[in-house]
C-alpha cells in the first residue's frame, strides 16, 4: 500500500519569523497532515536530503523531526526504500471530507442540471448477463496485445511523448483506411481519417461542426439513446423518423422535416431493431442529402460481427457527393476500455473537424494508437474478428435456443444476422419495463425496448446482449429469464 510521491507535492512550509524551532515546525506539519488524512497511510515522504534542500533546512533538523515522528508511530522506515506514513494507521485517521452546504442545495445552471439528469441509465459497467455492449477477449488476443504493448513501451521515443497529429498517428490511419476499403467498401484516403476516443467522441465532434443550437436533425425512432441525448444536450431539435422492416422511413422524414441539417443513422444494423437499411432507402437518403445540402452521420458500430457472410457494404461507399461522415469504433470489435474509434470525414469538412477535435482534447494518446496500428497491420485484428464471430454466433444461438425452448409461447426471438444483441418480442404484449425490473431483481440485466422509442408506437420487447458472456452463463440466465417472462404472461392472461 505504498502511495508514492504525493508528499513530494505537499505544500511544505516553514515560518522563520514565529520563533518555533524549524525542526518542530516540520514535525507538526507531518503530524497534522497524517491526522487530518491529507497524508494517507502508505504515502512516501521525501528523503531527508530532498526535504532539507526543499526547505533550506539543515539535514540534521529534518532527521530530528523524522526521528520524533518515527518514535511516536506516525511514520515508519522501510529498509532500502525510504520513509512512509505508517501503514498501520489505515482506517484510523480522518479522511478529508468535503463539507456539504448545511442549508439548501446549491443552485446550478440549467445546462448543468440537464447533464446531471442524464442518469447513468446505460449501466455499461454491469457485468451481469445480458447487459449490452460487452465483449469477450480470448487468451490469444490478450497475449498478442500484451506483447505489442511491451514492444511499444520499449520503443517509446521522444516523438511519442510530445504533441502529435490531432488526427492520430498516420500508421494507424493507414491501417484503418486499408481495412475500411476492403471490408466495408468505404471510399477514403488515410488523410480523411480522424482517430477519436470512440463513437461517442466522433458524434460529439460532428455535432459541433455541422450544427447550431435549435437546428433540426433526423434521428431513428426507435434509436440510439446516447446519440439522442447528445443532440438534446447540444440543444438540437430532434425529428424522430420511424423505422420499419426496411429501416428508416425516408418518406416520413421528408414529410416531417425536409430541411433538417443532419440525419444520424445506423444503416448496417439499426439500433436497436437490427434491421438493415434497404438499398432503395439508402439511395433515397443520399438523394435527400444531396438535394437539400444535408449531411448524414453513419454510425457503423458492429458491422464486423456478421454471421452469415461478409460484412455489408457501408452507406458511405455509395455516396458520390461526400455527404456522409462515416463513424466506426474499435471499442466493440476489440474491447470498450480501449477507447479508440475513427471518423472518415469528407474533404470539405476536414479542416473544421480537425480544429474541433484539437480544441476538445488536442489529440489521441500515442501509446495505444501504436499498439492498435501494429495489431491491425500484422493481421491480428482480422484473426480476432474471425474467432470472435464464431464465438458470438455460438452464444447468440445458445441464447435464442434456450428462450425458444423455455418460453416459446411468450417470446418471439428475432435471431439477428449481425451484431452483439438480439431482440426478444413479448408475444402477448404487456410491459417490458416491468419485466426489466423483475429480471434485475433476479440478477439479469435486460433493456426494455420501449425505452428507445420517441414518437413511434413502442413494441414490447427485450434487448439482450449475448456478446459479453460465455455459453455457460447464458444458458442458465436465459432459463431464469424465460421463467420470469412466462410467469408475467400467464398472470396477464388470467387477469
Ligand atoms: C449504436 C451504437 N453506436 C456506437 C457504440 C459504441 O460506442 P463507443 O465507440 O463510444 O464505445 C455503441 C455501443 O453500445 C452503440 O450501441
Amino acid at each position: 500500500m505504498a502511495r508514492q510521491g504525493w508528499a513530494e507535492l505537499y505544500g511544505w512550509q516553514l515560518d522563520r519569523t514565529n520563533g518555533t524551532p524549524l525542526s518542530r515546525q516540520l514535525y507538526m506539519q507531518v503530524r497534522t497532515g497524517v491526522l487530518a488524512g491529507n497524508l494517507a497511510p502508505g504515502t512516501k515522504l521525501p528523503s531527508s536530503r530532498v526535504m532539507s534542500s526543499r526547505l533550506k533546512l539543515a539535514r540534521a533538523s529534518v532527521v530530528a523531526a523524522y526521528e520524533q515522528l518515527l518514535a511516536e508511530g506516525y511514520i515508519e522506515g522501510r529498509a532500502g526504500s525510504g520513509t512512509y506514513v505508517s501503514s498501520d494507521l489505515a482506517g484510523l485517521v480522518a479522511r478529508p471530507v468535503r463539507r456539504a452546504s448545511p442549508r439548501k442545495p446549491r443552485q446550478i445552471p440549467d445546462t448543468a442540471q440537464a447533464f446531471a439528469e442524464f442518469a447513468q441509465s446505460t449501466a455499461q459497467t454491469d457485468k451481469r448477463p445480458f447487459n449490452t455492449g460487452r465483449t469477450l477477449v480470448d487468451a490469444r488476443t490478450v497475449e498478442v496485445w500484451r506483447k505489442l504493448t511491451h514492444r511499444a513501451v520499449r520503443t517509446l521515443g521522444p516523438h511519442d511523448l510530445g504533441y502529435t497529429d490531432p488526427c492520430g498517428l498516420i500508421d494507424l490511419r493507414r491501417s484503418i483506411c486499408d481495412y475500411l476499403r476492403a471490408a466495408r467498401a468505404v471510399r477514403c484516403e488515410p488523410e480523411q481519417i480522424v482517430v477519436t476516443a470512440g463513437t461517442q467522441h466522433a458524434i460529439d465532434i460532428a455535432i459541433r461542426v455541422l450544427l447550431a443550437p435549435g437546428e433540426e436533425v433526423w434521428v431513428e425512432d426507435p434509436g440510439y439513446f446516447l446519440t439522442h441525448r447528445q443532440l438534446l444536450l447540444a440543444k438540437m431539435r430532434l425529428r424522430p423518423v420511424p423505422v420499419d422492416a426496411q429501416g428508416l422511413r425516408i418518406d416520413a422524414g421528408l414529410r416531417t422535416a425536409p430541411r433538417a441539417k443532419v440525419a444520424f443513422v445506423t444503416p448496417s444494423h439499426q439500433f436497436p431493431t437490427g434491421v438493415q437499411l434497404s438499398m432503395a432507402r439508402r439511395l433515397e437518403l443520399l438523394a435527400w442529402a444531396r438535394e437539400s445540402g444535408a449531411y448524414i452521420v453513419e454510425d457503423d458500430y458492429v458491422s464486423e460481427f456478421r454471421y452469415s457472410g461478409p460484412p455489408l457494404a457501408s452507406l458511405q461507399g455509395l455516396d458520390d457527393d461526400e455527404r456522409v461522415i462515416y463513424v466506426g469504433t474499435l471499442n466493440k470489435a476489440l474491447f470498450p476500455g480501449l477507447r479508440l474509434g475513427y471518423a472518415v470525414v469528407p474533404h470539405a469538412l476536414l479542416p473544421a473537424f480537425v480544429s474541433a477535435r484539437y480544441l476538445m482534447d488536442r489529440q489521441p494518446p500515442s501509446l495505444y494508437q501504436t499498439v492498435a496500428a501494429e495489431f491491425l497491420r500484422e493481421g491480428h485484428f482480422a484473426a480476432h474478428i474471425r474467432r470472435m464471430r464464431a464465438l458470438y454466433r455460438e452464444q447468440r444461438d445458445a441464447l435464442a435456443a434456450t428462450l425458444a425452448r423455455r418460453a416459446a409461447d411468450h417470446i418471439e426471438v428475432d435471431v439477428p444476422d449481425q451484431g452483439m444483441h438480439l431482440i426478444a418480442y413479448l408475444r402477448n404484449g404487456g410491459s417490458d419495463t416491468k419485466i426489466e425490473e423483475e429480471a434485475r431483481r433476479a440478477g439479469i440485466v435486460v433493456r426494455a425496448m420501449s425505452r428507445f422509442y420517441r414518437r413511434a408506437q413502442p413494441k414490447a420487447a427485450l434487448m439482450l446482449g449475448f456478446s459479453g458472456f460465455p455459453r455457460t452463463l447464458i444458458v442458465p440466465a436465459a432459463a431464469r429469464l424465460a421463467a420470469i417472462v412466462a410467469a408475467a404472461g400467464t398472470t396477464r392472461r388470467r387477469t
